[in-house]
């Protein structure tokens, strides 16, 4: 059983006044996440963490150069949330909260990812379920889909986008190059490749492979910048592909095609319309790895709870109809496209995915 099933049947049923109590916090969730947000952004958290036997207001707003109006409303708030804690009516110090808040990576990432990326977006949610389109992608720039706008995003929208995209997928890579590198490719295709990583990552864990990246001309002119830089550009090669145009064809002579958290920008049709794609440009010996953070795969509650959070972010900003999917839909979608799963490699490393190792049905 997954661990948000686990979740589904476990948790004890609120009482009437713990339900209240529950939905107050929730009517002013995104106020408590401003003030996590400006306390970090203002340094008054970092600097409360520093001094964990007690921190006056006055030398919080000595220090940190905020009115201490300003101190006092968030640490009022920021006490009701559990974040701070008061010794005496002057003095804060930090709690467990408070300090995860401060110094978690993960935290970070995701904090700027919801602040800088969807929170003004996600305004637009309704309208977005309504209409199966992303309508609060308008906040950020005006393109069908945040794709063609991820490398003219505003730098510091840009910044959370990537750290966010990356740090999911930078965790797997170590341990996806083993499983991959098994098959022994030569030319290994990465589909929706984006800057690079996963090519440099290939190249550098392997001298002879050579790696074609397929995305988007914008992704694909950042990529070839990339390994510009890197010298990597006799090893590296590129292919701009539009892959919700069924008329663009993935070409031939990959060993191993390679997908990283690529499938779940696309709705169900889209994906089944992908892996045929995929599969018309396979040969027999080709081998298809698809690495995703799965819903139903994961170890910690926090995780499943990130995850279903980021599937609305595609409905709010990045394309209105893809989600994070289960293991299960995904090996039905795999099929319906004439592939199958032939092999699972779950919860690889320390992270949250999962690699499904794919071949061409007989
Ligand atoms: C979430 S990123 C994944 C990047 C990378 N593979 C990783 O694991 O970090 C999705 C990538 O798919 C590309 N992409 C999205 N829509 C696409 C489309 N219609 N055709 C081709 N590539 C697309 C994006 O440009 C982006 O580089």
């Amino acid at each position: 059983m997954s661990s948000a099933e686990n979740t589904m049947t476990e948790k004890r049923e609120l009482s009437a006044f713990e339900a209240k109590n529950e939905a107050q916090k929730l009517a002013f969730a995104p106020v408590v996440f401003q003030v996590v947000v400006a306390m970090q952004r203002l340094e008054i958290l970092d600097l409360i963490c520093k001094n964990r036997k007690g921190i006056s207001l006055e030398s919080i707003s000595d220090k940190t150069g905020v009115s201490l109006y300003g101190v006092k409303v968030l640490l009022e708030m920021a006490a009701n949330a559990d974040i701070v804690k008061y010794l005496d009516d002057h003095t804060v110090t930090v709690t467990m909260l408070g300090y995860f808040l401060n110094s978690d990576e993960m935290t970070r990432v995701n904090i700027n990812f919801t602040h800088d990326v969807c929170y003004d977006g996600f305004k637009f949610l309704t309208e977005s379920i309504q209409n199966g389109k992303p309508e609060g992608l308008k906040t950020l720039g005006n393109w069908p889909t945040i794709y063609p706008g991820l490398s003219s995003l505003p730098e510091r929208v840009k910044k959370s986008w990537f750290e966010f995209d990356h740090f999911y997928s930078d965790e797997a890579f170590r341990d996806a190059l083993n499983i991959v590198f098994q098959e022994k490719p030569s030319t290994i295709f990465d589909i929706g490749g984006n800057t690079g990583k996963w090519a440099f990552a290939s190249c550098e864990y392997n001298p002879d492979v050579k790696v074609k990246i397929l995305d988007l001309p914008q992704q694909i002119a950042v990529a070839k910048a990339n390994a510009e830089k890197r010298n990597l550009t006799d090893r590296i090669s590129y292919f701009e592909i539009n892959l919700l145009d069924k008329s663009q064809k993935i070409p031939k002579g990959a060993d191993v095609v390679w997908m990283s958290q690529f499938l779940d920008c696309f709705g169900e049709d889209e994906i089944v319309a992908i892996l045929e794609n995929v599969r018309q440009a396979a040969a027999p010996h080709t081998t298809v790895f698809i690495l995703e953070p799965f819903i139903d795969n994961q170890k910690f509650d926090a995780a499943a709870y990130c995850l279903t959070a980021t599937s609305l972010y595609f409905t709010a900003l990045a394309n209105g109809n893809s989600k994070m999917y289960s293991v299960k839909a995904m090996t039905g979608l795999v099929e319906r496209a004439g592939l199958e799963v032939v092999e699972t490699f779950p919860l690889i490393g320390e992270s949250f995915h999962t690699i499904l190792k794919c071949k061409v049905k007989a």
